[in-house]
């Protein structure tokens, strides 16, 4: 049984199902901006990426934010909880951490290689955009591009949150993208 601070389940199984059927039992490689406790990468290579040829790569510093940072949350012990969720899939290869900023992480992947990538690392706008646009280049066509918390509010101001960066990606990318829902997750499709 994979342990979890909170104790709860993945909550958005059911739109991850819609969004990545295609992608279902095959060799897709994704990619996860934001593992935590590693609930949301071993939901995905339970239900997605069920294939002994996929893969999932997992990004995160398990360092948190600024607010969970001043918090003296455990960061050790989230990322303690991570490795040892994940240990079957690391020790099959078929899910590989990579440790560190997804600013600088993100630019030394393949591009092209990824079928999917679920965006839930930083939530602060700058970042958030920062992510959108070194995700896409990683990105095969068809891919599925997934936000997670467009509707969350900070507190501190829109910079702090993800929406003004989705929002501004989805506005530029307008003619490339297909938007496949639009809920407190914003899932798309490249064209
Ligand atoms: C909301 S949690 C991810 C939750 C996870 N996807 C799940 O569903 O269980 C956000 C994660 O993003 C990580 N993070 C924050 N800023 C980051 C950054 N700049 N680069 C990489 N990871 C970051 C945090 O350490 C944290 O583990």
């Amino acid at each position: 049984m994979p342990t979890y601070s909170d104790g709860l389940p993945f909550a958005h199984g059911e739109h991850f199902k819609k969004w990545l059927a295609p992608f279902i039992g095959t060799t897709a490689w994704g990619l996860e901006v934001g593992s935590w406790e590693g609930r949301s990468a071993l939901w995905l290579m339970e239900n997605i990426l069920t294939h002994p040829l996929s893969t999932l790569v997992c990004v995160d510093t398990w360092e948190g934010e600024a607010v969970q940072k001043a918090e003296k949350m455990d960061f050790a012990l989230k990322e303690r909880n991570f490795l040892a969720n994940t240990s079957q899939y690391r020790a099959e290869y078929r899910l590989i951490v990579k440790k560190g900023d997804s600013a600088k992480i993100l630019r030394t992947l393949p591009v092209e290689r990824y079928s999917f990538a679920y965006i839930d690392g930083s939530h602060q706008a700058p970042d958030v955009l920062t992510d959108a646009v070194n995700a896409w280049a990683l990105l095969k066509r068809d891919a599925v591009l997934i936000f997670d918390d467009y509707d969350w509010p900070s507190g501190l101001g829109e910079v702090h949150e993800p929406k003004p960066a989705i929002d501004a990606f989805i506005s530029i990318f307008r003619e490339r993208i297909e938007i496949l829902d639009r809920g407190y997750q914003l899932a798309l499709r490249k064209l």
